[in-house]
């Protein structure tokens, strides 16, 4: 399913539409759009009243003739149009002119490992009716291995894991493919549900989902981690009362209510490993498992996944982008395909 590097070489730009985020990276000019996938829309016109940043925080607070949608969902395009409507906003006029110049506009965009044809079909559908021509699809998983700069192109194992907000996929590479993989359907949203789950459940308190984050916010560091402060306060709404109130939150408690979800993480880095040929898991043991995505950040999972493996855990640099930016690498020319020595006799 891959495009080759010189497929990748003649495409013009590149997309990630991620459950949480969309990406965009135009060739020459680099990551020009990463904002949230989310679309605000006037239900009794039908206009578009904001994307992005600005619609997200409009997300429950809007009158009702305002519905804020996302377009992307579990990793794949749910709403063709409204996508390119989202996409076509972030992009804005002056990139999307110098984009429309190009006489065969062609764009690469990742999709989620083993993603089946119908989600695949949506994403170059989605990039058709924003002019291209011709549209290459890119693993997430190569496209994140090569952004956060791995060697996939040797012939020794690296393995990556890609912490998505709908999913998170992991995979040992090695000779630029993949060898074994697995798409675990929980993510950074699933480890949200929980914890918006055990407040509302343990202390009676409503959380907006939009105000998860601050409380990983507040708890990151080592907040999540065994050290980490034992109390914080959080504000919410009373279930019963619907009044305001604040509560103090064990973060013991936290850190046991998210360990569902990431169990179900844990269970596929093993069913990785099992699955891999014993040469590469013996690479492994010194390289380890490089973490990328959004939810790569999420404390202390990368201490868990320590303690689980008993191998190194590297977080990468820029997480959040480290999949554009690979299909950016690939699209620029900067990877180099493995050169092959001429067989002597
Ligand atoms: N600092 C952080 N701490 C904890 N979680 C974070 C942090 N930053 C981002 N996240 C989480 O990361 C997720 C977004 O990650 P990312 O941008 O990789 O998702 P995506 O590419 O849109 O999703 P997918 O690839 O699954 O479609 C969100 O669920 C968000 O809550
Ligand atoms: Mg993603």
């Amino acid at each position: 399913m891959t495009a080759s590097l010189d497929q990748l070489r003649r495409c013009h730009f590149a997309v990630d539409l991620g459950a949480a985020r969309s990406r965009v990276y135009i060739k020459g000019s680099g990551l020009v759009v990463d904002q949230p996938s989310v679309a605000a829309v006037n239900t009794r016109t039908g206009a578009l009243i904001a994307v992005g940043e600005l619609a997200e925080r409009m997300n429950g607070r809007t009158p009702d003739y305002i519905r804020v949608v996302r377009p992307v969902s579990g990793g794949s395009v749910v709403d063709i149009e409204m996508a390119q409507r989202m996409l076509r906003q972030l992009i804005g006029d002056r990139m999307r002119r110098t984009l429309r110049r190009k006489p065969f506009l062609r764009a690469a965009a990742c999709t989620p490992h083993g993603s089946d044809p119908l989600a695949r079909r949506a994403t170059i559908e989605t990039l058709v009716g924003l002019g291209a021509r011709r549209v290459e699809l890119v693993d997430t998983l190569i496209a994140a291995a090569v952004g956060c700069e791995l060697p996939v192109e040797r012939p020794e194992a690296t393995m990556v894991m890609v912490c998505g907000a709908a999913a998170t996929q992991l995979a040992v590479l090695s000779l630029g493919s993949i060898v074994t993989a697995q798409r675990v359907p929980v993510g950074g949203e699933a480890v949200d549900h929980a914890i918006v789950q055990h407040l509302r459940h343990q202390h009676e308190l409503m959380l907006p989902s939009q105000s998860v984050r601050p409380l990983q916010v507040a708890l990151s560091g080592n907040g999540l981690t065994a050290q980490g402060p034992a109390f914080t306060d959080i504000h919410g709404r009373d279930v019963a009362t619907g009044l305001a109130r604040s509560v103090r939150v064990n973060t013991a408690a936290v850190r046991d209510a998210i360990q569902t979800p990431l169990t179900a993480i844990l269970d596929g880095v093993g069913k990785v490993l099992r699955e891999c040929p014993p040469d590469l898991v013996a690479d492994l043991a010194d390289r380890g498992i490089v973490m990328v995505g959004g939810s790569a950040l999420l404390p202390g999972l990368d201490q868990m996944l320590r303690q689980a493996t008993g191998m190194p855990v590297n977080i990468a640099e820029r997480p959040d982008v480290c999949a554009i930016e690979g299909l950016g690498a690939m699209m620029e020319g900067r990877i180099q395909p493995l050169e092959l020595h001429k067989l002597t006799r």
